[in-house]
């Protein structure tokens, strides 16, 4: 897929190299994921997370011992639900029907290979929640790092945030500042970027509707506002290709070939599942998530450079306690 000429928003330029039908990177060129990829995640580099992650629906489901469905959404080459099925032994397994939801086709044909058939696939999660219906535990691991981001830089002389296009022009934005904590922001040095997600917003006013019962454990790169942006006056946007991490002009050199992503604003992420009606029951580092389910034998950070995992717990509000 070669850049496009055509000037447009970061965000849309994202969409299209990680997503385009024909030439995307998931949809269309990404081989696998972890050391025959072009990165690994905490997933496929041990089982740890796997095995914590069992832990943790043992636990959800001795407190709520009438939910049958666990969802994985986004689940790369399949090793996590792999490791989370055999971690939960024969008797919790047999009471659950598990569910992926995946976009991606080559990984989905990945996930069959090691999975066949204990295992049902949606391509979005409105679907799997229907089958569950609406009773599900679900979790993800580096999925919303994968979403398109909305790129701002501050521009002290206007004392105000514009929008980065490709190829890099700056436009104002039309996004309301009530729901991004970056964009109420005024105390950045001049061209501080950050990263914006309305992507993952908008995908969460899509299902949440569809949730009655269960809970999600959402597990992602990121840090709280304005943290995440401490000492990375450029935001967190980068590219890889290898297991080579690319920034600056490299995140645009190869369109659908390697992949793009952005930290989490975990501020946001919580506020608008808050506003969904969710209700946040914990929030860790995976480090602590993984020693509270006594798996802390590696710990998971794939990207060598001090990324903090983080971990959060939501349920709906019907079946908070
Ligand atoms: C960075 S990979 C992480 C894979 C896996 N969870 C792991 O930890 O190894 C992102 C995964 O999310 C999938 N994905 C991206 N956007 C998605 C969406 N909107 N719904 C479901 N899956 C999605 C990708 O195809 C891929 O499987």
């Amino acid at each position: 897929m070669k850049s496009s000429a055509v000037s447009e928003p970061f965000s849309g330029f994202m969409a299209r190299a990680l997503f385009d039908p024909e030439r995307g990177y998931y949809t269309r060129h990404i081989k696998t994921v972890g050391t025959r990829g072009d990165f690994s995640t905490s997933a496929t580099l041990s089982p740890s997370l796997g095995r914590a992650i069992a832990d943790w629906l043992k636990g959800e489901s001795h407190l709520q011992s009438h939910i049958r469905h666990i969802i994985e959404i986004g689940a790369g080459d399949g090793s996590l639900m792999q490791t989370v099925r055999k971690a939960l032994g024969w008797w919790a397994r047999r009471r659950f029907t598990f569910h992926i939801v995946e976009t991606s086709p080559v990984l989905r044909q990945e996930q069959q290979k090691k999975l066949g058939n204990k295992v049902v696939w949606h391509d979005d999660l409105e679907s799997a929640l229907t089958a569950s219906g609406g009773q599900a535990f679900i979790y993800h691991n580096e999925l919303l790092d994968a979403f398109p981001a909305t790129l701002v830089q501050w521009s002290a002389a206007e004392q105000r945030w514009l929008e980065v296009w490709v190829p890099e022009q700056l436009h104002p934005h039309a996004l309301d500042a009530a729901h991004f904590s970056a964009l109420r922001h005024t105390a950045f040095s001049d061209r501080q970027r950050c990263e914006l997600h309305p992507s993952v917003r908008d995908w969460l006013r899509g299902w949440t509707p569809h949730w009655k019962n269960g809970a999600m454990l959402t597990i992602d790169y990121g840090d709280d506002f304005p943290g995440l942006y401490h000492r990375r006056p450029h935001g967190t946007l980068r590219a890889y290709l290898l297991h080579q991490r690319l920034t600056g002009a490299d995140i645009y050199a190869n369109p659908g070939r390697q992949d793009i992503t952005a930290d989490i604003n975990f501020t946001d992420y919580c506020a608008w599942l808050h506003e969904l009606g969710l209700i946040e029951v914990s929030r860790q580092t995976l480090a602590g998530f993984l020693e509270d389910q006594s798996a802390s034998d590696r710990l998971c950070d794939p990207d060598g450079a001090g990324t903090a995992f983080k971990c959060f717990v939501h349920r709906p509000q019907a079946c908070a306690s």
